[in-house]
């Protein structure tokens, strides 16, 4: 028996990254996916979205495991062209739907430009919004939404300063309003005992932590800084001695979130950060 026998699951952003990570661990324990992603660039983010190439990966993996899953290239920004798309590709898998984790994302830091800004807030806000909108009509009570914050939402400053721009600004104003999103949605859906809950990553060893324009971040006194000169630097984000968790870290959480081990944690802005939240903020909670 897995863990997630039987349920299907949307995930944005199934390309590459945390994305994949969570379909693959998550057919590992028996669901079936229902995946999309852009495929395209964006002119404010520094770094290349996923390519064709990288969705047939993740298919192929997801399939070597035995498991069904249905892909569609689809903007997450755009919701009825995201309605189609899933209302076609959760036909295909029986018509139901037991979980979404909306988690496709960008990250247009050192952007000045104020449509830098907006990519953020319609990408990882109101995208995050759209994928719920676009799953409801198909998921199932007792059912789970599970939305891809940061911590960069959490810790005042991380991203909303003056060195990241408009873009690291309405990165951090994206990732709050994921973070107070699922606050209240959980009280919107516990009537159906559908759960909402967000995930918040420290930095994840992905091709957007892996990126020139965030090794600038960390190595503002170098001009053209190398992954390897990043390396140095990235740990101090956290309070345990590592530089970033792995996709697979985070693919755990929604792992347990997805699955009915789950069922009575909702509303819970669930950190897998290396304790960066808390060296950032200590003694919380307040009282
Ligand atoms: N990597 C980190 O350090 C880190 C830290 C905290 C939070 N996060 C968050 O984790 C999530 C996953 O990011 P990742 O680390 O896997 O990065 P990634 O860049 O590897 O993956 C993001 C995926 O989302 C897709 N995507 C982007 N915009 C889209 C859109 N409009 N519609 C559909 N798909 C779109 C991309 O093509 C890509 O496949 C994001 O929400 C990100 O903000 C990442």
């Amino acid at each position: 028996m897995g863990r997630v026998d039987g349920k299907v699951v949307l995930i944005t952003g199934v390309a590459r990254g945390q994305g994949r990570a969570h379909a693959l661990r998550l057919a590992e324990e028996g669901a079936d996916i229902v995946g999309v992603d852009v495929l395209e660039d964006f002119a404010t983010n520094d770094y290349a979205m996923s390519t064709q190439a990288d969705l047939d990966e993740t298919v192929r993996l997801v399939e070597k495991l035995d498991r069904r899953i249905v892909v569609r290239k689809a903007d997450v920004r755009d919701l009825q062209s995201l309605k189609t798309a899933v209302d076609g590709a959760v036909a295909e898998l029986g018509g139901r739907l037991d979980a979404v984790i909306a988690q496709a994302g960008i990250c247009p830091l050192a952007n000045s430009d104020a449509q830098a800004f907006l990519d953020a807030v319609t990408v990882d806000f109101n995208g995050v919004v759209n994928a719920v909108d676009a799953a409801l009509p198909h998921l199932v009570d007792g059912g789970s939404v599970i939305a891809t914050g940061s911590v960069a939402g959490l810790i005042t400053g991380a991203t909303d300063n003056p060195k990241t721009g408009a873009g690291g600004l309405g990165y951090s104003f994206a990732k709050r309003s994921v973070a107070a999103f699922v606050n209240d949605l959980a009280i919107a859906l516990a009537p159906r005992m559908i759960r909402a809950n967000a995930i918040h990553p420290t930095n994840c060893n992905t091709n957007m932590l892996n990126s020139d324009i965030m090794y600038r971040q960390f190595r503002p006194d170098l001009e053209n800084p190398t992954r390897e000169d990043a390396l140095v630097a990235f740990p101090a984000m956290n309070a345990m001695p590592v530089g970033y968790v792995e996709p697979e870290d985070i693919a755990a959480m929604g792992l347990f979130l997805v699955s009915d081990e789950s069922r009575y944690v909702t509303g819970m802005q669930m950190r897998v950060d290396a304790g960066a939240y808390i060296r950032n903020r200590p003694q919380q909670p307040a009282f």
